[in-house]
């Protein structure tokens, strides 16, 4: 078994580079499949789902290689249109390349996604609209059929601003007659990605950003090269590592205006963030104060999936500060880790409230999904003594090597196997 070993109390300094886009460069990967040409997508992460991602392109009958952190796919050998059971289950998100199969050769099968550490993860809003848009949409079982042969533009209103399901009904929009216009869109910054490379490689994909979507179908459509945006909930994610062990970073790559809430809560908790046109620098006091409450929401509000390693980065704030997770309903799983750590935590449903503790102590802890994770990495960076931390494929998933960057920034970390920890 792999774990981390973290010894805490160290500050960090130091420059560092952030990845490209978990969140942007899976559907970007599934939108591949509507380039009528080479696409080569640059910035492009290394990590389990996208390898997951590129598992599947090529079992679909696609070719993709690499070439440091650039990514080419070639889709013109494009063959079958199912999705297997093992592929999908292996990723969660499998479910966004239904919209793109369905533009591309008018069927798709895929088992439904299941629910995963976050708690149930629907899917009606996707299967909705694209049954407005005309699929045939059988579900069996565990197994979706859809037929999608006549895909035609509709108007479409989400009832929640679902990221995955703006994604696939933008995707299957590119295969439909006519125009699509999806209203109360998800407005992340990854779906302007996703509409960006979309025009890039012909399409014609307006109001991204917006809760307003339009997209044009059936566009003659090109090869491309893309730059893959920059991961914001990873640049999150080392600034509440620095926010968490004190010090002076700087982010290279990271932007400011996707991580306007993260930042106001660091300014808040006394912490001098500032961005310039190449990334974000970031100085902390000497304790963090605690912040008022903390709500997570669709974007721009605070992103769910900074919730966790803001909270690892409050622990030992001075003063309390409440939690309230409105996206998912299992995300606290991380809240037992930290309290082994001797965290201060007590969560009611939705609300969390962390009381600020003077000192934490190393521990053995296990990740129990990706962002939980790595709020366990944070907190380990203020701990006095050694954590180890397990069950490191969830990481995996959606850090490219989160022991190399907090080593570049100082961090007293390693990662090793069972035969070497011996
Ligand atoms: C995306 O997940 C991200 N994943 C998640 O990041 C992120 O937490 C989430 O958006 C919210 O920002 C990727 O982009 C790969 P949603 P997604 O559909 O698309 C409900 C990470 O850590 N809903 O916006 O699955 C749903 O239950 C991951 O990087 C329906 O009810 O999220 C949830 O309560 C975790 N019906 C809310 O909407 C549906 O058909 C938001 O989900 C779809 C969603």
């Amino acid at each position: 078994m792999e774990e981390l070993i973290i010894r805490g109390g160290r500050r960090l300094r130091g420059e560092l580079q952030v990845q490209g886009a978990k969140n942007s460069v899976l559907p970007i990967l599934a939108a591949t499949l509507l380039a009528n040409g080479v696409v080569t997508l640059r910035n492009c992460p290394r990590l389990r789902d996208v390898e997951t991602s590129v598992k599947i392109l090529r079992a679909l009958g696609c070719t993709a290689s690499w070439d440091g952190d650039a990514l080419t796919v070639d889709t013109s050998a494009f063959r079958d249109c199912a999705i297997s059971d093992a592929l999908t289950r292996e990723m969660r998100s499998s479910v966004i390349f239904l919209g793109a199969i369905l533009a591309r050769c008018g069927q798709a099968a895929c088992s439904m996604p299941g629910g995963c550490q976050l708690g149930p993860r629907p899917i009606d809003l996707h299967l909705s609209g694209l049954r407005a848009m005309g699929a045939e949409i059988c579900e069996r079982g565990e197994t979706l059929r859809c037929d999608g042969c006549r895909l035609r533009g509709t108007d479409i209103t989400l009832s929640t601003p679902s990221v995955g399901a703006t994604e696939n009904l933008m995707l299957a929009a590119c295969g439909a007659d006519g125009v699509s216009v999806i209203s109360n869109a998800a407005r992340e910054p990854e779906i302007v990605d996703l509409a960006q490379f979309l025009n890039a490689c012909g399409g014609d994909v307006r109001g991204a950003g917006s809760s307003t979507v339009t997209v044009a179908g059936r566009r003659e459509t090109h090869g491309c090269a893309y730059r893959v945006m920059p991961d914001r909930i990873a640049a999150a994610t080392y600034l509440c590592a620095a926010a968490s062990a004190g010090g002076d970073i700087y982010l290279r790559g990271a932007r400011a205006r996707d991580l306007g809430a993260v930042l106001a809560a660091l300014r808040e908790s006394g912490c001098d963030a500032a961005p310039d046109s190449d990334g974000i620098a970031l100085r902390t006091p000497p304790r963090l104060k605690a912040i008022g409450p903390v709500r997570t929401a669709p974007y721009p509000g605070f992103p769910t999936d900074a919730q966790s390693v803001l909270m690892a980065a409050l622990l030992k704030a001075d003063g309390a500060t409440v939690f309230e997770e409105n996206l998912f309903e299992s995300r606290y799983r991380h809240v037992g880790e930290l309290r082994r750590m001797g965290a201060d935590i007590r969560v009611f449903g939705r609300v969390a409230v962390v009381n600020g503790v003077t000192d934490l102590r190393g521990a053995s802890v296990e990740c129990t999904d990706l962002r939980g994770g790595a709020a366990l990495c944070v907190a380990a960076l203020a701990a006095d003594g050694e954590t180890h931390v397990s069950a490191l494929r969830h990481l995996d998933r959606g850090y490219e090597d989160i022991r190399r960057d907090l080593s570049r920034l100082g961090a007293d970390i390693v990662r090793v196997t069972d035969c070497e920890s011996v």
